[in-house]
């Protein structure tokens, strides 16, 4: 008897065929090439396009992975906020190694990023929690991310708890258990849907001297 909850999904393709990327299309620097690529997702109103799939592993290299979101790119790298004591937190803390993937569908495009993590500085972190809006300061207060609840309730019941400690003060302070983690890339890779499965990859390796450029195979 089949299994009616079983998925055959070998029918469900796409072809890609709206673009090509060769290697003089590319910015000489990968954080160029990601900025220009970004204004092109927002251009196309690919929804959320600063949604990222982050990986990270234990040191005995058992992967996880979830989406954030990127709040900031330059030379130095991809930064993202998130409780330091969650899964991912205790993750990066013991094994300083993550990836991102970014997939913006309605351009036939993925951005690979490998690199080492180090903490944001409580400076910047302090900084961006200030632009979040009042709620999500408080939530942040409230939960303890990636902790096991008993049900909704109790969280509610912290939330009301963190709103009576918080009343009246309008710079909701940052947490010394909240902040950033930046990635800072040593690959990034480019990858541009073609048909027949025939995909354009340009990966940018960091070397001694400098960023140096590869096609790989599809
Ligand atoms: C679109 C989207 C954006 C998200 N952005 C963040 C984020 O920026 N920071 C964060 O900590 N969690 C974010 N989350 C929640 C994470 O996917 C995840 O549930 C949470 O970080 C706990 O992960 P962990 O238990 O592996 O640490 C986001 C989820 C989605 C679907």
């Amino acid at each position: 008897m089949s299994d009616p909850s079983a998925l055959d999904l070998s029918l469900l393709r796409r072809t890609y065929a709206r673009a090509a990327l060769g290697e003089s299309d590319v910015a000489d620097d990968p954080i160029a090439q990601f900025a220009a690529w970004f204004a092109e997702a927002q251009h196309a109103q690919v929804p959320e396009p600063n949604g990222m799939t982050l990986a990270t592993a234990t040191p005995d290299g058992r992967p996880s992975a979830r989406v954030v979101l990127l709040k900031s790119v330059d030379a130095r790298g991809f930064v993202f906020f998130c409780d330091y004591r969650s899964r991912k937190g205790q993750e990066l803390d013991a094994n300083a190694r993550a990836a991102l993937a970014f997939w913006w569908e309605p351009l036939e495009r993925q951005v690979r990023v490998e690199g080492r993590v180090e903490r944001a500085s409580r400076e910047e972190s302090a900084a961006y929690f200030a632009t979040r809006p009042r709620g999500s300061r408080l939530g942040a207060w409230t939960s303890r991310q990636s902790s096991v609840l008993p049900d909704r309730a109790a969280l509610e019941r912290e939330l009301a708890a963190v709103e009576q400690r918080f009343a009246g003060v309008d710079d909701v302070p940052l947490p010394d258990h909240w902040g950033g983690f930046r990635v800072v890339p040593d690959a990034i890779e480019f990858w541009q849907g073609r048909p027949d499965r025939l995909h354009d990859r340009i990966r940018y390796r960091l070397t001694s001297g400098g960023w140096t450029l590869d096609r790989l195979s599809p």
